[in-house]
């Protein structure tokens, strides 16, 4: 991932084990992309996001881990990235679940492709039998 001069400050960790920790860790990113400045439809872009990411953990992986930093490049730029991470069973195709409606379980969620539009940067990275780490940074406009 592109991260020329960034600046990382640790804010939150979410362990994520069920579907009511999705909802207090997206609660928790709505206030802070609030806090931070972001306008409304920036809010509501993170929070989806991350809702979607720690859907997928809890539906494919059963547990993992949301954090989120602060950051700032080159001292004006402000964002916020995430990272969702988790020692599941891992993607077998990427390429396939990130095409637009490709699901192996039922959803009518944004999924993966939704996630990568809605970001301004996009990393995922993915063994079998190892585990699943989904990146994204959202700047402030
Ligand atoms: N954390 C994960 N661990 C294992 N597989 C995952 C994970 N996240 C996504 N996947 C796989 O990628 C597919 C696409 O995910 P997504 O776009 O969120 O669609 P959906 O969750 O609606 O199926 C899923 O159907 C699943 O097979
Ligand atoms: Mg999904």
């Amino acid at each position: 991932m592109e991260s020329n001069n960034v600046i990382e400050e640790t804010i939150e960790t979410y362990r994520i084990y069920s579907e009511s920790d999705v909802m207090s860790a997206v609660i928790a990113i709505f206030s802070l992309a609030q806090n931070k400045g972001f306008s409304e439809t920036e809010v509501s872009e993170i929070s989806t996001s991350v809702s979607e990411l720690a859907m997928n953990i809890v539906k494919y992986a059963q547990e993992g881990i949301i954090t989120v930093w602060s950051i700032e490049q080159s001292e004006r730029q402000q964002g916020i990235k995430v990272v969702a991470k988790d020692v599941g069973p891992g993607i077998e195709d990427l390429s396939t679940a990130l095409e637009e409606h490709f699901s192996t379980g039922s959803s009518l969620g944004l999924g993966l492709p939704g996630v990568r539009r809605m970001v301004d940067e996009f990393d995922i990275e993915s063994e079998l039998g190892k585990g699943t780490q989904v990146t994204f940074i959202k700047w402030k406009t």
